[in-house]
């Protein structure tokens, strides 16, 4: 029997970040090179981070820090826009995913629209390959949107799977099928198979019979997870100091 390829798993630590901008950059934890090197210890063969336009969680001083110590890989998700273009070229991450961007969403709620932005996105590939960086297009499954990501010469591409996540049923079933579909396409264009969005215990472990998967990017229920495994030994901590212990 073939043996599966191993997939690579890509620890996303935006919401780590999103815990200390709350209080607006004012306290000095939780601290990101701290859970980055803790995902690093758990397994993570990569750190993936987003710099958003409205700074809402990462900020340009984390993907600072992450390029230089740079532990394992890093993956920078962003917009095709040209100041992220530069920070890219600036700090160099291992992989340059790019995301699509509007300031009102709660999270990257569709796929980049490759088609559309071909001509914007070719010279900005081309120059951050020509420094070495890895290119990954995150996308709906869809024939379309692949067929362009091998145009615009990408290296892999990334599926949003957080909508085959929520659904229920058939619809499950048939948006299923397209992951399945795309990924063999991507595959038979020479494309790295990525996929993430939305990604719990259960969704990982039905994702893995996604065709020729390469790599996972999953960060919101692991942040979440983290703090349902440490908030007793967190809160036993703090009525140990009350009681003077
Ligand atoms: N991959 C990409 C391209 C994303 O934009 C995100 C969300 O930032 C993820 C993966 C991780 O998604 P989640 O936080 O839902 O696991």
């Amino acid at each position: 029997m073939k043996r599966p390829s191993k997939i690579r798993l890509g620890v996303n630590i935006d919401h780590v970040a999103t815990l200390r901008q709350v209080r607006g950059g004012t306290t000095s934890y939780p601290d990101l090179m701290h859970f980055a090197l803790e995902a690093v210890r758990g397994g993570a063969e990569q750190i993936t981070i987003h710099l958003r336009e409205d700074r809402r969680h990462i900020q340009l001083a984390d993907l600072q820090l992450l390029a230089k110590k740079r532990p394992v890989a890093l993956n920078l998700e962003m917009a095709a826009s040209e100041e992220m273009l530069r920070f890219a070229k600036k700090y160099r991450p291992d992989w340059v995913c790019l995301v699509p961007e509007k300031r009102q969403e709660l999270t990257t709620e569709g796929g980049l629209d490759v088609v559309k932005g071909a001509k914007r996105m070719s010279p900005m590939i081309e120059k951050l390959q020509r420094i070495g960086i890895e290119i990954s297009m995150f996308i709906e499954p869809s024939r379309e949107q692949v067929l362009a990501s091998y145009e615009v010469g990408a290296d892999a591409v990334e599926f949003h799977t957080g909508h085959w996540v929520l659904l229920k049923g058939d619809k499950k079933k048939r948006e299923w099928k397209r992951l399945c579909e795309a990924a063999k396409l991507a595959h038979h264009l020479g494309l790295g198979v990525h996929a993430g969005h939305g990604l719990d215990p259960e969704h990982t472990r039905k994702i893995r019979a996604l065709p020729e998967l390469r790599e996972v990017n999953i960060g919101h229920f692991l942040v979440c997870d983290a703090l349902n495994e440490g908030l007793r030994k967190s809160v036993r901590r703090l009525k140990d100091v009350l009681e003077g212990k």
